[in-house]
């Protein structure tokens, strides 16, 4: 900010000036040293939560900011899309959803700091990595190594971006909010695999970008070999064991996953909040200074930007803020209450040397204190299994088993990891941490007045059926089966690979009535079959393996047959050594029992054909959906394979987050508006696969730990953010692949619909505290028991003790009110049954209604 300064200092107008500066989040020079960042001279201790622009809208941005602000968020984090910003060699796109810069300064006008990782290999589940296709597709390029092409265009983009943030004076030098930002990623893992070529790469990346000259520091994620002065940084599900390679370099967490992705076709993978706190106050014990959730607001993979082959377009995350931008509960409301229990602790952590003391085999304490009698201590459990009490400067603590007590005192525990609800600092009470249930409530899909001329009151779906096979003029005809990804370049997800072949009336399967077998051999990611223009077999790989191979019966006639391939990719892989050239498509097409045995069709002459008519014509837009005939008809078609589908729609009712509700549709594509809602796909994940009733929280979390939602599909609704809807007329365009029902499409309403807290008698002044959205009220108490509930907020139940007034107690206190608190004590309450066991315990659940 040094310019701005002298003006400002030297003309009297430095309290403006000051102001200006605290409004506008501004920062100074960065620098570090082992124990922390140094921002405008102050050591700073800072959480940071990645919200990736392109993953929610602009519309959002502000809300998602302040809801991290809420949580105890210091710093926003993101990845700069290379491919979402440089869409041919040179040519630039920084409009809406990327516009990088508008979402820099709304984290500055929130006041808060930012980290941008450009990378701008980023990997992120994210469309091939960030990277640009077109530039594998410039001949010699090798991605990641030391390669001149590659070093070329990544040097290009580097210093296009680092202009751009130095032009709007973005950087924390020159008064802006960038503390930190990021060179390649996660480079660490794959660098052996490149050899010398890689070594040099890794060097040559941190040179060119300390030599970009932002004034703050570089990092690099995951990197050994990281040269000064950039500094190496840890991602994973625990860094609290992790030290930067350069001992003068501070130890900053920029990956810590407080969830998982989730792919077409496989369970769901779930976190809980109790191990995220865990990991988080193990990490500020051991010495850490900069904490980055990946994500915290995961969002949404719109259009065709999921990565894959098979990522979902919901990127949750099971992040502290769902997809939709609502708190997700309970694990925002813990981390919060865990920031501010760490920020108690501040200065002691960032000015005195920790000392750790032994509280027993798997228990310890490290004190930070300072000469002046001040004093904060940590106390953590890593026994997996057993809850201990342990006695610390003579007093004693209960630590659950896998569990951080944070004391800023030494002596009051403010927080506790495993604990539902803990003393609040200054006044003692105990809060708790409050759960929500969400709904998705669904809501018909309404006409729109404008839409139909003739009828108002009921939908209206027009109707574009693509023809089987090639349209319009081929791209290529070869008498191989090429790759997929080398013919479309990623045009399109689509690619149809069309051959004929003729069937003698001699064969004796049309004679016996048998149907020959079509064996196919891909690459991934899936297939449709269509003999005869008729969709005969559908065929994909998964999530665990991406090439499958399928065997099924077909239909063929006597004369020539028409062979349709349309071959599918879901999404490009993100990582991996030379992940650029991981091949997709048909590798082998057979036919057997016919008369001369089987016949083998990979040689044959294919003709190619990249993408849909209705993509190339683009009819899901307001200017190309006049290019071809819609047929309006009363009967809409379903379980019909490539059929468009369109109709008008007013928007849902009210200002919830809205989800489009695919249950009977098959897979395909949608549009609001002309914007790319992304690709849906409601597919099953396996009934026997490893799902849990109940997460144990305890012990070393692994995305296939705690699994929820087998047998069910992965993802049932796609976010349409309310911003993208008009007062009425929204254009709803539906791709559909296989076959589907569009009538049984809805909106689906995001809604907390009620909250859940609970509270155990084993502190003076338990309190359980509801609170509805804004503008709702508890509506009913659905659920209340005072003695030894069990379950979590929506499937509590009442357990041997209960106290039968529960009920009516919690009613008194809260009905028809938007908030409410009932301390927990047995003068309230009495307990019935046998409550001999353990301390009792208040759980609610209520309905909150507008
Ligand atoms: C950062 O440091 C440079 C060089 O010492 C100085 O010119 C500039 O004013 C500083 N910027 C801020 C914002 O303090
Ligand atoms: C305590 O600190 C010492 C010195 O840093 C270290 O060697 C020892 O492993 C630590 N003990 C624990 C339990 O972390
Ligand atoms: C703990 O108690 C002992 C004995 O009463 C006393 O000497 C010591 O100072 C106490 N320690 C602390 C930290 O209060
Ligand atoms: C993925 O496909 C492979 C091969 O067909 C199969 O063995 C595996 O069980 C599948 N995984 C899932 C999660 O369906
Ligand atoms: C794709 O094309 C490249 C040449 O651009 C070739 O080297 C590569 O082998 C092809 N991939 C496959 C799987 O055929």
């Amino acid at each position: 900010m040094g310019k701005l300064f002298f003006f400002y200092s030297s003309s009297c107008c430095l309290l403006f000036f000051l102001l200006l500066c605290f409004e506008l989040g501004s920062a100074g020079n960065v620098t570090y040293d082992a124990r922390s960042l140094i921002v405008d001279g102050q050591r700073k201790l800072l959480i940071s939560a990645s919200i990736h622009y392109p993953r929610s809208v602009p519309a959002m941005w502000p809300g998602l900011v302040q809801t991290a602000k809420e949580g105890g968020v210091d710093v926003i984090e993101t990845y700069v899309f290379w491919n979402g910003h440089e869409i041919a060699p040179s040519v630039y796109n920084f409009e809406g959803r990327f516009d990088l810069v508008k979402f820099v300064k709304t984290v500055q006008q929130a006041g808060m700091y930012c980290i941008l990782r450009i990378g701008p290999f980023v990997a992120a589940e994210w469309n091939y990595g960030g990277v640009p296709v077109w530039l594998h597709y410039i001949p010699g390029t090798v991605f990641r190594t030391d390669n001149e092409n590659f070093k070329f265009y990544m040097q290009r983009f580097m210093t296009y971006i680092v202009d751009l943030m130095k032009k709007e004076k973005l950087f924390a030098s020159q008064g802006g909010p960038i503390i930190l930002s990021q060179v390649e990623n996660e480079y660490g893992y794959y660098e052996q695999g490149y050899g010398e070529g890689g070594k040099r790469y890794a060097q040559w990346a941190a040179k060119m970008a300390v030599a970009q000259n932002t004034g703050v520091p570089w990092i690099m994620c995951q990197q050994y070999d990281a040269p000064d002065p950039v500094i190496d940084t840890c991602n994973g599900f625990y860094c609290d064991t992790f030290k930067p390679t350069a001992p003068h370099r501070p130890k900053i967490w920029t990956e810590n996953w407080p969830g998982w992705f989730q792919l077409f076709g496989a369970p769901n993978p779930h976190r809980p909040a109790e191990d995220v706190a865990f990991a988080v106050a193990r990490f500020f014990q051991k010495g850490g200074t900069v904490n980055n959730y990946y994500m915290y607001h995961g969002g949404t993979n719109f259009g065709r930007t999921a990565g894959g082959p098979f990522i979902t377009t919901s990127y949750d995350y099971e992040a502290p803020i769902d997809e939709y931008g609502l708190p997700n509960l309970p694990k925002w409301g813990h981390l919060k209450e865990l920031h501010r229990a760490i920020k108690l602790c501040e200065n002691l952590l960032l000015t005195s040397n920790p000392v750790n003391i032994s509280l027993g085999h798997s228990q310890e304490a490290d004190v930070y204190a300072d000469a002046s009698g001040g004093c904060a201590a940590f106390l953590a459990n890593t026994d997996d299994k057993n809850d201990v009490t342990v006695t610390f400067r003579n007093a004693s603590y209960h630590l659950p088993a896998w569990s951080v007590s944070i004391l800023p005192d030494c002596k009051t525990e403010v927080y506790n990891s495993a604990k539902v609800h803990r003393p609040d600092m200054q006044n003692f009470e105990q809060v708790t941490s409050q759960a929500s249930v969400i709904k998705m409530v669904p809501e018909d899909l309404k006409p729109s007045v404008q839409s139909s001329k003739k009828d108002s009151k009921s939908l209206n779906w027009e109707v574009f059926v693509e023809k089987a096979g090639i349209w319009g003029e081929a791209d290529l005809v070869k008498s191989s089966l090429e790759d997929h990804v080398n013919v479309t370049k990623d045009a399109s997800d689509y690619l149809w690979y069309t051959t004929s072949i003729t069937v003698s009336e001699d064969e004796l399967f049309l004679k016996q009535g048998r149907s020959p077998v079509l064996m196919i051999d891909s690459k991934g990611h899936a297939v449709h079959v269509f003999v005869n223009g008729q969709l005969q077999v559908s065929a994909s790989g998964n999530g665990t393996v991406f090439p499958f191979k399928y065997k099924k019966p077909i239909t063929l006639k006597a004369g020539k047959n028409e062979i349709s391939l349309l071959g599918i990719t879901v999404g490009l892989p993100t990582a991996g050594p030379r992940y650029e050239w991981i091949p997709a498509g048909l590798t082998s097409v057979v036919i057997k029992g016919l008369n001369n045995g089987p016949l083998d069709l990979s040689k044959n002459t294919w003709t190619y054909k990249i993408g849909l008519e209705g993509e190339k014509l683009a009819i899901y837009t307001q200017g190309g959906m006049n290019r071809v005939n819609w047929v309006a008809t009363a009967n809409v078609p379903k379980m019909q394979p490539l059929t468009w589908y369109k109709t008008f729609v007013d928007p849902p009712t009210g200002d919830e987050p809205v989800g489009l509700d695919m249950l009977y549709m098959g897979k395909g594509l949608a549009w609001l508006n002309g914007e790319e809602i992304g690709r849906y796909w409601p597919r099953k994940s396996p009934k026997n696969g490893k799902c849990v009733e109940q997460c144990d929280y305890r012990g070393k979390f692994m995305p296939d730990k705690c699994l929820t939602g087998c047998g069910k599909p992965t993802q049932r609704w796609y976010h349409v953010p309310r911003s993208w809807f008009k007062p009425s007329g929204n254009t709803l365009v539906i791709f559909e692949e296989r076959g589907g029902d569009p009538t049984k499409i809805k909106f689906s309403k995001r809604r907390t619909s009620g909250v859940c807290a609970s509270a155990s008698e084993d502190y003076p002044s338990a309190t359980v505290h509801l609170k509805c959205p804004e503008d709702t009220h508890i509506s009913k108490v659905k659920f209340a028991s005072f003695g030894t509930p069990r379950g979590a907020c929506g499937s509590y139940q009442m357990g041997d003790c209960h106290d039968p007034n529960s009920v009516s107690a919690v009613e008194k206190e809260c009905a028809k009110r938007n908030e409410c608190k009932i301390q927990v004590s047995a003068q309230k309450f009495s307990s019935k049954g046998n409550c001999a066991a353990g301390k009792r315990k208040l759980a609610v659940e209520v309905i909150c209604s507008s």
